[in-house]
């Protein structure tokens, strides 16, 4: 597969923590919480291959490609570790940086996502969209399905509606198709050292929090936090707890 140059944004400096947006969304989904964050450390905010600024592929987009291209944008930031956390799919995508690239993580945080699998009906769900999208020669039906279930605040849906808009088609199929295929981290659990910070969202339909509990009871050194007030978007939601939290994080990790 082809490699390519993510599309970032860097704010602050200090410890370096890369927070990686979800499907299909964007860097812009931490806008809140780096304003925070940033006071403290340094946050980088790519966009994944296909989606936001960044360029698309054709082909499969799997967790380990993906992870590929947050190593190829460490070695271009010339960072030999940071801290990492992924919202949804970019916590399956951290997950998988975590298993193959060991040496380049000081800690992990999870926002809303999950070590499990697809089950075998949210994997023909998963090819059903593709076919759809492939149809309609657009994301725009699919996309408009997903919102009510990634947050029911009716006051961000236009501003998370605005930033799916920006991921191509290619990035939807790629990244569908390799969320279908992604392997069950939970056999490789234990094997992570570093300090996790789970967050889940209460009002979740998409992980709900069981999903969260089930990965915390296989890490060694893990904190979950249920955040009451939040479904799937917790850093668009109550983005001043995702920032105490990975703060949290970063001060375990220094102690
Ligand atoms: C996401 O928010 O990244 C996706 O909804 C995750 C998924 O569909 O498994």
């Amino acid at each position: 597969m082809k490699t390519i140059d993510l599309f970032y944004e860097d704010q602050g400096t200090g410890t370096p923590i890369i927070l990686v947006h979800g499907f299909p969304l964007s860097h812009r989904i931490w806008g809140r919480v780096a304003r925070v964050l940033s006071q403290s450390c340094r946050v980088i905010m790519p966009d994944l291959r296909g989606m936001g600024n960044s360029p698309a592929t054709d082909g499969d987009y799997s967790m380990r490609l993906l992870a590929e291209d947050l190593l190829r944008l460490m070695d271009r930031l010339e960072l030999d570790r940071a801290v990492l956390a992924g919202h949804s799919m970019g916590g399956y995508v951290c997950l998988e940086f975590a298993r193959s690239f060991k040496t380049r993580i000081s800690g992990l945080g999870l926002v809303a996502s999950q070590a499990a699998p697809d089950s075998p009906e949210k994997r023909i769900g998963r090819l059903a969209s593709i076919e759809e999208v492939k149809k309609k020669k657009g994301i725009e039906s699919i996309i408009t399905g997903m919102l009510p279930r990634l947050s029911n605040r009716a006051d961000l849906h236009k501003e998370i509606m605005n930033i799916m808009l920006s991921a191509s088609l290619q990035g939807v199929i790629g990244s569908l198709q390799g969320m279908a295929e992604r392997s069950d981290a939970r056999e490789w659990l234990p094997e992570i050292q570093v300090p996790v910070t789970l967050i889940a969202g209460a009002n979740d339909v998409i992980v709900p929090v069981s999903n969260a509990e089930d990965l915390a009871a296989l890490l060694p050194d893990c904190e979950l936090i249920v955040l009451e007030k939040s479904g799937h978007m917790p850093m668009m939601e109550q983005p001043s707890e995702i920032a105490a939290a990975l703060l949290a994080l970063l001060h375990r990790i220094n102690q």
